[in-house]
């Protein structure tokens, strides 16, 4: 299921790490290195699920640097389910869990100019927009523009 729904082209375009084609046991290789790097300390990788039956929907972490005690949260959701919420609802669950759990100070992450609905995620966990960073990334031979958002502990607001 996660090669079917990160093997889009359009998963694919707008994040940093994801292959394209996305190869047989590509996604078995993920997966097989989240635990140990969990266990580190490292990061920390989850499944999205749909409430009550379980379908994966697709994925959200956090890239943990202990030694500054701060993340950077990244995440994709397979296309038939954008726009429902979904990542807004995991992002805020995971940022929580960052602050109150895994003790650390800052929560920022980046997206794409080009990727606005992104953004809108970042915007919707009460991310501060802290700056762009120009051609930063170069993505399939085009240098890409990059917004940066940061959300710090005490900025931190519960949803209910
Ligand atoms: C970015 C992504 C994770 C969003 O997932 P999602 O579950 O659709 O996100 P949500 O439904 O929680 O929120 C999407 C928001 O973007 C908005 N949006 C969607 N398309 C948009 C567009 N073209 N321009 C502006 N806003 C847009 C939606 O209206 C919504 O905003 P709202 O909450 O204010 O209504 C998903 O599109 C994705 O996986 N993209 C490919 C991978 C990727 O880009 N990952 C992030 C890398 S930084």
């Amino acid at each position: 299921m996660v090669q079917k729904l990160a093997g889009e082209k359009d998963i694919a375009s707008t994040t940093l790490n994801i292959p394209h084609p996305y190869e047989d046991g590509m996604a078995e290789e993920w997966i097989g290195t989240h635990q140990d790097r969990y266990e580190k300390g490292e990061s920390l990788v989850l499944a999205i699920v749909l409430n009550g039956n379980g379908t994966l929907i697709g994925a959200i972490g956090l890239e943990i640097s202990r030694d500054n005690d701060r993340a950077e949260l990244g995440y994709w959701i397979g296309k038939p389910y954008w726009n429902k919420g979904y990542c807004t609802e995991a992002a805020r669950a995971l940022i929580q869990y960052g602050f109150d759990v895994l003790g650390l100070v800052r929560i920022h992450a980046s997206h794409f100019r080009r990727n606005p609905a992104s953004g809108r995620v970042m915007q919707n966990t009460g991310m501060i927009h802290e700056g762009s960073l120009r051609k930063h990334i170069k993505k399939w031979g085009k240098q890409e523009d990059l917004e940066v958002y940061g959300m710090l502990k005490e900025e931190w607001k519960t949803f209910d």
